[in-house]
This record gives structure tokens, C-alpha cells and sequence, in this order.
């Protein structure tokens, strides 16, 4: 999501990609959970301004809340969070230019966080499920599916036995760089399940039986030379007997309220200006679609020449991932959270 150069981008998405993607439904999903379970049950006492710590709504069945530890053993940070009585395990791996820290918001435990939109979306949805989740940063920009994978595994089986979930299921999620790293990863450890997103993995580098964990594709077909790679190994994975399946993400058209709605923080005024200015300098078609990626549209010339300006700099890589979101052909998307979750939980 930070590749500056429009052409380079164009050529080079095969080999690097950043990856991150979407999220309306868990956005909505969870914005019922937190009004309906959370702010609704407390109304009574937070409107007579009585929070007492008898409130039976106030433990976290309630409230999904970041609440992350930062670690860094032998040189590599994790950044976890475990919800009560968790059920199962989640390790995240992150695209290039990626990290550990895009997952969480920003907070006292984590300063360097910078809870990207969809990465933050997944976290919640999955604390809310039940999942304790860790996240690994990649060593470099990208990661290495030779050096890394012995190190990550290390770190999991530690980390997993330390906190006592060893008998929990283990299941991951890897986007782009992070989907080929899964791939691997799940060829030398055991996993519930898997999910790769917009990435066709490395099943012609591993060895595929019948124990490889179960496999669902999160990708977006506008992409079609990695479709038809998906497309391919979806066949010969189902061929070799391992259960897979496939999510298709397709593009969203901006409206004035798109960028409000998805980026935390984005204030409708912000959105509404936004949206005019790509509509007026041709970024969008009539319909409100995005003509490029957002890696690739000088929407951050046109905003400064138009003197927009944001809450802060992180916004506009909040910005761009939404951007990149809606144009759907290559980015973390938290909008499939429902498919994914109920994905690993069928396979625990
Ligand atoms: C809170 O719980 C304690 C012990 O169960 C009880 O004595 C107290 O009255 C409760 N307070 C309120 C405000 O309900
Ligand atoms: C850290 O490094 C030591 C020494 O190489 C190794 O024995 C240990 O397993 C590593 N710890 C983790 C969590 O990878």
C-alpha cells in the first residue's frame, strides 16, 4: 500500500505486494455487536452516570476493545492480544511494507501502532469471536519464506505453549506476501485451517496432501493473472483431497460517505470533499468507481493543490487502503470477515 510509482506498481505487483484489504459487513457486524450488546445494555446506568463494576454488561462479552501486548524475542516483535476464554488461535501475517503493529490501534501498550482500517477490523472481529491473535513482523520489507518460516514457527509454538493454548486449534491468515508465508508455514506446522488472501501461495514449491489444512482463497478476480493461478491450485488442491474454497472480492463504488464510514476518525466533511474532488478531477466514473488504484491515482496532489487537509499524516494510508479496497486488485479486505470466520470455525 505505500508503492509510490504508478508504472513500477504496475509491473511489479507480482513480486511485492503489500497487502491488506477490506470491511463493511464486519464494520456493520460489529458496530451491532457494540450497540446492541454494549452501548444499549449500558444505557440505564451510563445515562444515571452509575458505572459500577457490578454491571454484569461491562466485562467483555460486551466491549471489544484493543488491549495488545508488545513483545520482541530474539530481534522479531509480536504483537498479541487474547480475549477471555479464547477458543482458538490466530496468526496473522502481514504484505510487504507491512508489520505487526498496522493491526492494532494506537495505545499506551502499543505507541507505534497505527491500526490501518481493515487490519484493525480483522483484529476486532476476531477478539469478538474468541481468537487470541498474534501477529509476526517480517524481518524485511518482505517476507522470506526461506529464512523466515522456521523463526515464525519457533516463535508460535513459544508463544502458544506460554500462554497456555496449546490445546486450542491454530489457525492463520496471510495477505499477499503474508499469503505465500502462510502457505509455507502451514507445509511445516500444523494448522486448523488456513486462509490466503490475494496471494495464489507457493503450492508449487511444498508438497500438498491430504493433511494439508483446509484452504480458502480470499482474492480479488479483477487481478486475472492471479486468478487463474487461484483457479489452478483451487483444482489441484481438491484433487489432492485437501477441503478448499474461494472468496471473491469484488470492487465497491465510492460515495460521499464511503471514506467516513470505513476510516475511524474520517469526519463526513473530510469524505463528502474527498469524493467531489476525485469525481471533478476524473479519479471515479459516474457510478462512483474508482479509474485506478489508489496507489496509482495522484489523489494526494489533488488534495494538497486543493488544500484538504486531514487529521493527521497517518490518514492518508488509512485513505489509500480504503481506496485500494474499493478498486479491488490488491488489498487486506476485513469485508469477507464473515466468510473467513465461520470458515475456521467449521474447520476446528
Ligand atoms: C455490587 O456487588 C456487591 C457484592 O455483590 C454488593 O454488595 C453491592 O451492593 C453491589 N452494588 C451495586 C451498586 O449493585
Ligand atoms: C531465541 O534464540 C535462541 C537461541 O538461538 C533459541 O534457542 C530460542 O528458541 C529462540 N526463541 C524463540 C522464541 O524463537
Amino acid at each position: 500500500m505505500y508503492n509510490r510509482g504508478a508504472t513500477k506498481w504496475q509491473k511489479r505487483f507480482t513480486k511485492l505486494r503489500s497487502f491488506r484489504l477490506p470491511l463493511l459487513i464486519t464494520f456493520m457486524a460489529l458496530m451491532f455487536v457494540v450497540v446492541i450488546l454494549g452501548i444499549d445494555k449500558k444505557k440505564p446506568t451510563s445515562q444515571l452516570g452509575l458505572m459500577t463494576q457490578n454491571d454484569s454488561n461491562l466485562d467483555d462479552e460486551s466491549v471489544i476493545r484493543f488491549d495488545p501486548t508488545v513483545e520482541i524475542l530474539n530481534g522479531t516483535e509480536i504483537i498479541w492480544q487474547i480475549p477471555n476464554s479464547p477458543r482458538s488461535v490466530l496468526f496473522l501475517a502481514h504484505g510487504c511494507n507491512g508489520k505487526a503493529a498496522n493491526f492494532w490501534d494506537k495505545s499506551t501498550n502499543c505507541d507505534h501502532c497505527v491500526g490501518l482500517p481493515e487490519e484493525r477490523a480483522i483484529v476486532l472481529e476476531a477478539i469478538a469471536r474468541k481468537f487470541a491473535v498474534i501477529a509476526v513482523s517480517s524481518k524485511g520489507k518482505c517476507w522470506s519464506l526461506m529464512k523466515e518460516t522456521l523463526v515464525v514457527e519457533r516463535i508460535i509454538k513459544w508463544w502458544v505453549k506460554k500462554q497456555n493454548l496449546e490445546s486450542l486449534p491454530l489457525v492463520a491468515l496471510g495477505a499477499s506476501s503474508g499469503g505465500y508465508f502462510v502457505s509455507m508455514l502451514a507445509s511445516k506446522m500444523k494448522f486448523s485451517s488456513i486462509v490466503v488472501m490475494i496471494a495464489e501461495g507457493v503450492f508449487d514449491q511444498i508438497d500438498v496432501t491430504e493433511h494439508y489444512p483446509s484452504t480458502l482463497f480470499v482474492h480479488m478476480p479483477k487481478d486475472k493473472r492471479r486468478k487463474k493461478m487461484i483457479d489452478a491450485n483451487l483444482e489441484i488442491m481438491r484433487r489432492k483431497g485437501v477441503d478448499v474454497a474461494e472468496v471473491q472480492c469484488l470492487e465497491l463504488p465510492l460515495t460521499p460517505r464511503f471514506l467516513a464510514d470505513r476510516v475511524l476518525g474520517l469526519d463526513l466533511k473530510n469524505s463528502v470533499q474527498l469524493f467531489n474532488l476525485f469525481k471533478e478531477k476524473g479519479f471515479i466514473d459516474k457510478n462512483g468507481y474508482l479509474i485506478n488504484d489508489g496507489r496509482v491515482i495522484p489523489w494526494k496532489e489533488a488534495m494538497s493543490e486543493r488544500k484538504i487537509s486531514l487529521p493527521n499524516k497517518l490518514f492518508v494510508n488509512y485513505i489509500q487502503e480504503e481506496l485500494n479496497l474499493a478498486f479491488a486488485y490488491h488489498e487486506m479486505t476485513s469485508l469477507q470477515s464473515l466468510q473467513i470466520f465461520n470458515w475456521y470455525e467449521s474447520h476446528l
